[in-house]
């Protein structure tokens, strides 16, 4: 069993298109499958959870589709928070508050703030989120160090990376899952996906749920992760 899934979340357009909708409504059954996997993931026994909701990249779409993604969020921790935190859920969220409207913004500390001490299964929510900008962010926090005499640039290792990363509490992701046809990490977790098992998976994301996220954990479980070791038994 992983202990750390990262998903990235795929195919919502072309899911409305080939259903002759508009992609909003691929969006909005995104949000279903989302709540689906989260409940499967807890049903599994999974530790941390964490997916791709809105990229650095995704700034690029129309303004108007932008917004919906911004309104589905709002709705989605409206609606959701009370529920999350009674099953003792913790949220964090990865990625930079920079360019966040005011009201998405806080609604996403309220979410961060209001689940910090549960402790049963761990959500994160990368928004604003580019794994590069990610490692720019933690690499200025260093420096910084650096410049107030604080540690020495000797003392930077992998660790003090991993540490000065939003997802510093966070173990890596054993293993990520792309929905949606492509085989690519798209600045997901590039830092921390360094040895994760990938699997891709033709699936559209609002049809994602419980049986695919079992096939993927199977999937994973059948794999042997040598870490750049040597097959078990062939020293
Ligand atoms: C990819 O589909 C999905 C996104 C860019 C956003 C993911 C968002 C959700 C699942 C719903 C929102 C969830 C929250 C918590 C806000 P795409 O639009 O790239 O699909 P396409 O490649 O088919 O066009």
């Amino acid at each position: 069993m992983p202990a750390h899934i990262g998903i990235i979340m795929d195919g919502n357009g072309r899911w409305a298109t080939r259903h002759g909708m508009p992609r909003a409504v691929g969006h909005e059954r995104g949000v279903e499958a989302l709540r689906r996997t989260v409940k499967a993931a807890q049903k599994f026994g999974l530790e941390y959870l964490t997916v791709y909701s809105f990229s650095t990249e995704n700034w690029r779409r129309p303004m108007a589709e932008v917004s919906a993604l911004f309104a589905l969020l709002k709705t989605f921790v409206k609606q959701d928070l009370a529920r999350l935190k009674r099953e003792g859920v913790c949220i964090s969220v990865f990625g930079t508050r920079e360019g966040l409207p005011d009201d998405v913004r806080a609604l996403l500390e309220k979410a961060v703030r209001e689940t910090a001490d549960n402790t049963a299964f761990h959500l994160g929510i990368a928004f604003n989120y580019g794994g590069r900008e990610e490692i720019v962010r933690a690499t200025r926090k260093i420096a910084d160090e650096v410049r107030r005499g604080k540690i020495d640039p000797t003392d930077i290792t992998e660790h003090v990376m991993c540490e000065a990363l939003d997802t510093a509490h966070y173990p890596n992701p054993d293993l990520i899952i792309r929905t949606g046809e492509e085989h690519r990490l798209s600045n997901f977790l590039v830092w921390q996906a360094a040895y994760a098992e990938l699997v891709f998976l033709d699936v559209l994301w609002p049809d994602f749920g419980e049986d695919g996220l079992l096939s993927a954990i199977e999937n994973f479980a059948s794999r042997e992760r040598r870490f750049g070791g040597l097959k078990t038994g062939a020293a």
